[in-house]
C-alpha cells in the first residue's frame, strides 16, 4: 500500500476537468469569519495553482461601511495567516485587483439592485458572461431575506447565456421543519441543479477517497458486510473549544452541529451500495437510502444509545483551560452537549447487526478525525486459541484517517521475529504525504471549483439533508422532551469524554479506539 506513484487519481480527475466559466463569485457576510479564514484563500491557492477561469471576479456583500482597498487589505491580512500556500505578493496584487465591496443591508432591495448592476458591468469589463455564483454565508437568519430579495431583484435568473446559481453553508436548518421551509425557500429562488448546500467534510481528499478505496479495489467490497465486518467507529476529537462561537453554537450542540451532517455523510460513504455511475444523483439517491435505513433512536432508546457530555475546567497540552459554562456568552446553566457518541444501526441487509459506533467533541486530547473498519476475528483455532477478548487488538481493523496525517492503515497480526511463536499486530500504511508527495488542497477549494463547474456531488441533495434530519429530530426529542431526560455528563477538557461513552461501548465487550 505504500507503493509509489506519480498520479493521485484524485487530483488527476481534478486536473483534467475543463476549467469553469469565468464567473462572479458574490459572497453574502463577505466581513464574516468564513471569507477571511476559508473562502478567500481557498480562491487564492485555486488562482496559484492556475485553476481559476480568466476574468474570475469575487464581489463582497455585507453591511459595513469599506472601501474596496480597505476590503482587500483586509483578505490579506487573513490570507497570510490562513493560506495553505504562502502567499507570493504579485499573484496576490493580481488576484486582489478582481476583488470588489459591495456595502447593502440584506433586506435592502436598493442593495441589490445596484448589485446588479455592478454584476452586468463585470460582465462586459471582466468578461464574466453573465454567470453569477451566490455564495450565502451570511447568519442562517439572513438567508431567507437574501434570497427573497435575489428574486425580486431577478437576479436568480442569469442574463441570456450565462447561469446563476447559490451555495448554502450550514447551518441547513435546526431540526427538519426548519430545514423544509429553507428548502421550500431556496427552491422558490433556484433549482436544485443550481443550488449547492456545502458540507465541507464532503470536500476532504480524504473523504472522497473513500468511494475510490472501495470501488476502485477488489479486496475490500468483498468483505464489506455484516459477514466479516465487526463493526464501524467514527471519530471527529477536537481540541479547540467553542472560542468565540457560543451565539451559534450554544443551543446548537455537537449533535446538530457535526453529527446531522459532517459524520452522517462519512458514515453513508462507508455505508452505501455502489452507485450505478458516477453522477451527481447516483451517488445520492445511494447515501439517501442508507440514511432512511438507519434506525431511529426514538425516546426510550436514547438513553441507552446515546451518550452527551459537556466540557468541565481542564487542561489542553498542559495548558489550564475554562469549562464550557465558563465561555463567553454561553448562557448561565446550559445544556448544550460539546460531547456526543452514539450507537447507530443500519437496517438493511448488508449491515444487519453491525454497530456503527460514532463520537465526536469538543477539548478532547488530540484533534483527528478517522474511520476504523473493525474486521470480526479470526476462529479461535491455532494462533488465535487463546484469544477471546475482542478488545485484546487481535482485530483486523482498516483505518481511513480523515485528518491529519492523512491516509490509510490495516492492523493485521504477525509474529514477532525469534525462535518462539509470539505474535503482535503490526500495520500496513499508506500516507498521502510519502506516496504522492504534494499537500491535499482544502475543502473549499474543491468545493468552490466544483461549484464554478456546476458538479453537485459533492453538495447535500434536499432529501438527504431532510432524511438527516429526521434521525437527529428524535434523539433531540428524547434528550429534551417531558420528564427524566437522559443526563448530560461532564467531562475535564482533554480527557476523551466521558466515561458512560466508554461504557456505552464497552457495554457490547468493545472499546473505542486509542487515537
Ligand atoms: C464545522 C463545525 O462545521 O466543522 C465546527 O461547525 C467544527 O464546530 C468544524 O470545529 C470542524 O471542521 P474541520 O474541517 O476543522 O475538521
Amino acid at each position: 500500500m505504500t507503493e509509489k506513484s506519480s498520479v493521485n487519481p484524485l487530483l488527476e480527475g481534478l486536473a483534467n476537468r475543463a476549467m469553469p466559466e469565468p464567473c462572479s463569485v458574490i459572497i453574502f457576510g463577505a466581513t464574516g469569519d468564513l471569507t477571511h479564514r476559508k473562502l478567500v484563500p481557498a480562491l487564492y491557492n485555486l488562482a496559484a495553482g492556475g485553476d481559476l477561469p480568466p476574468g474570475l471576479s469575487v464581489v463582497g456583500f455585507a453591511r459595513r461601511e469599506k472601501t474596496d482597498e480597505v476590503f482587500r487589505a483586509d483578505l490579506e491580512e487573513a490570507a497570510r495567516k490562513y493560506s495553505r500556500q504562502a502567499i507570493n505578493d504579485d499573484l496576490w496584487r493580481n488576484f486582489a485587483s478582481a476583488i470588489y465591496y459591495h456595502r447593502s443591508e440584506f433586506g435592502d432591495h436598493e442593495g441589490y439592485r445596484g448589485l446588479g448592476e455592478f454584476l452586468n458591468r463585470l460582465d462586459k469589463d471582466r468578461g464574466t458572461r453573465g454567470n453569477r455564483l451566490f455564495y450565502l454565508s451570511a447568519g442562517p437568519d439572513q438567508f431567507e431575506n437574501i434570497l427573497m430579495n435575489l428574486k425580486k431583484s431577478g437576479l436568480t435568473e442569469a442574463p441570456t447565456g450565462g447561469w446563476s446559481r447559490v451555495i448554502v453553508e450550514k447551518p441547513f436548518g435546526t431540526d427538519l421543519p426548519s430545514a423544509q421551509r429553507l428548502n421550500a425557500t431556496v427552491r422558490n429562488s433556484f433549482a436544485e441543479d443550481s443550488t449547492f448546500r456545502i458540507d465541507h467534510f464532503l470536500g476532504k481528499e480524504t473523504a472522497q477517497n473513500i468511494m475510490v478505496l472501495r470501488f476502485a479495489n477488489s479486496l475490500f467490497e468483498h468483505l464489506w458486510n455484516h459477514r466479516y465486518i465487526d463493526h464501524v467507529q467514527i471519530t471527529a476529537s477536537e481540541q479547540l473549544g467553542i472560542e468565540s462561537r457560543a451565539g451559534y453554537y450554544d443551543g446548537t450542540g455537537a449533535l446538530r452541529d457535526m453529527v446531522q451532517n459532517h459524520l452522517l455523510q462519512l458514515l453513508c460513504l462507508i455505508a452505501m451500495e455502489p452507485p450505478t455511475d458516477l453522477s451527481a444523483d447516483s451517488i445520492r439517491d445511494e447515501k439517501v437510502k442508507v440514511l432512511r435505513s438507519l434506525r431511529r433512536i426514538s425516546n426510550d432508546a436514547v438513553e441507552k444509545n446515546v451518550i452527551r457530555g459537556q466540557y468541565a475546567p481542564g487542561s489542553i497540552n498542559g495548558q489550564l483551560v475554562a469549562g464550557y459554562l465558563e465561555e463567553k456568552n454561553v448562557n448561565a446553566g446550559s445544556v448544550t452537549e460539546t460531547y456526543v457518541a452514539l450507537r447507530v444501526l443500519i437496517d438493511n441487509w448488508r449491515w444487519a447487526d453491525v454497530p456503527f459506533y460514532v463520537r465526536v467533541g469538543k477539548r478532547l486530547p488530540k484533534t483527528c478525525t478517522e474511520i476504523g473498519v473493525h474486521f470480526k476475528n479470526a476462529p479461535s483455532v491455532l494462533f488465535n486459541r487463546d484469544r477471546h477478548a475482542v478488545r485484546d487488538g487481535s482485530q483486523n481493523v482498516l483505518v481511513i484517517r480523515i485528518q491529519p496525517d492523512e491516509g490509510v492503515s490495516l492492523r493485521m497480526q504477525s509474529k514477532v521475529p525469534g525462535a518462539s511463536v509470539r505474535i503482535q499486530p503490526v500495520k500496513m500504511d499508506f500516507r498521502y504525504g510519502t506516496s504522492f508527495g504534494k499537500a491535499s488542497p482544502e475543502a473549499y477549494e474543491r468545493l468552490l471549483l466544483d461549484a464554478m463547474a456546476g458538479d453537485a456531488t459533492l453538495f447535500a441533495r434536499r432529501d438527504e439533508v431532510e432524511e438527516a434530519w429526521r434521525f437527529i429530530d428524535d434523539i433531540e426529542e428524547g434528550w429534551h422532551s417531558g420528564t427524566g431526560s437522559p443526563g448530560l455528563f461532564a467531562y475535564p477538557a482533554g480527557s476523551w469524554g466521558p466515561t458512560e461513552a466508554d461504557q456505552l461501548i464497552e457495554n457490547d465487550g468493545r472499546a473505542w479506539r486509542r487515537l
